[in-house]
């Protein structure tokens, strides 16, 4: 065990202008007043400014770049103590439609940042996802553990897994300053209307019906990204090198009763939906059994209440049409050409 507590005072945060990154970066300047952020940040279609605009200057530094670029890394990494890596392709479905970014991004760049974390010795922390494990019958009582086999199923799970390998490749053979922590299906403010939950919530907003994909009954396990953002701050701080922590707040729920919860709550009908193409490969379950990160670091969620959450995002997405509305028509006619 590393008793020690690490304190960082100047760190870069990769993807900090997309979903997770940006709410990390806020948890961050809320919560932690000695810590300085540099936002490192290629803003793709993904990345907004506006996600962490108004916080202050002095606090928070947006450099754009792209975490391949090792020229820029060696220019910016030194004098910071620990690189939080959140930046990637995140979407399963574009990782199907067009796989390549997904190599470059997700592996190509997190290679880049272990090697920059490794001249400049500096620590890292790698942000991965629960998908690395494939995915879990519905009648099964498992859940994934930090002992599951990786078997995943996507090229965007693909690329993540690979690149979590790699970190622990770095982290044994040359020494790097690692920690890894694999997380569930986030919902909150920020997300991009891609995903499940916003684009639900901005169809109802827009007067269009919400879209559900084969028969409705794949389960995620949903955490609201504040969560998120506190147990990276945990493993970041007081995690043991080396180790994987897995992050979940036993938010089990069927999609059906995800996008039945955003009707009724949006005042539509329950059967106000249309049934779409499935995605091929869809994973079934995920679930989480994150003991060791509530037992080893006495993490809890805060945010628990499922509604509660829901409504606050839905009052979100209600109140800021002016940052998802630009990016809504090109997104839903990247749908209708894949007739979902
Ligand atoms: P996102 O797509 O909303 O944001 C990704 C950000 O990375 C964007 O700001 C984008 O501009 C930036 N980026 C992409 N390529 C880059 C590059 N080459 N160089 C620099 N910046 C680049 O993603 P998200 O949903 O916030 O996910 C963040 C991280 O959390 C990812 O690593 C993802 O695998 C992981 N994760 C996501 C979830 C989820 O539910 N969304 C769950 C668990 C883990
Ligand atoms: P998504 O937000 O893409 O996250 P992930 O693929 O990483 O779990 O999708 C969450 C679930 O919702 C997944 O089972 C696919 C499903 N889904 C729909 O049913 N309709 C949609 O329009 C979208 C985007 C996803």
């Amino acid at each position: 065990m590393n008793a020690a507590t690490f304190t960082p005072k100047n760190i870069i945060v990769t993807g900090g202008c997309g979903f997770i990154g940006s709410n990390f970066v806020h948890h961050v300047v809320r919560e932690h007043p000695e810590v300085h952020v540099t936002v490192l940040d290629k803003l793709t279609y993904a990345g907004n400014p506006e996600n962490i605009a108004g916080l202050p200057e002095d606090r928070v530094e947006l450099v754009v770049g792209d975490i391949c670029d090792a020229d820029l890394l060696d220019r910016i990494v030194p004098g910071h103590d620990a690189i939080v890596h959140y930046a990637a392709e995140s979407h399963n479905d574009n990782s199907i439609a067009d796989p390549r970014p997904f190599l470059r991004t997700n592996v190509e760049g997190t290679f880049q940042l272990l090697e920059a974390a490794r001249r400049h010795g500096v620590r890292y922390h790698h942000v991965s996802t629960d998908e690395v494990y494939g995915d879990l019958a519905l009648d099964d009582p498992a859940r994934f553990t930090e002992d599951t086999p990786y078997h995943p199923s996507s090229p965007y799970s693909s690329t993540k897994a690979a690149s979590d390998q790699l970190v622990r490749a770095w982290h044994r053979t040359y020494g790097v300053a690692a920690t890894i922590s694999n997380c569930s299906n986030n919902y909150g403010p920020y997300q991009h209307v891609e995903k499940f939950i916003p684009r639900q919530i901005t169809n109802i907003l827009m007067g269009r019906r919400p879209k559900l994909y084969g028969d409705g009954r794949n389960v995620r396990d949903w955490i609201h990204t504040e969560d998120h953002s506190s147990a990276v701050w945990e493993i970041l701080t007081r995690g043991r090198l080396g180790e994987t922590y897995l992050i979940g707040a036993d938010g089990e729920r069927s999609n059906i009763d995800v996008l039945r919860a955003i009707l009724e709550r949006m005042g539509r009908s329950s059967d106000d939906f249309d049934w779409v193409r499935d995605r091929p490969g869809h994973d079934r379950r995920y679930a989480i059994d994150a003991t060791k990160l509530r037992r080893e670091l006495g993490w809890e969620p805060a945010h628990t209440d499922f509604a509660a959450g829901l409504d606050a995002t839905i009052a979100w997405y209600r109140e800021h049409e002016e940052w998802w509305r630009p990016v809504k028509e090109a997104t839903e006619a990247k749908y209708a050409e894949q007739g979902q």
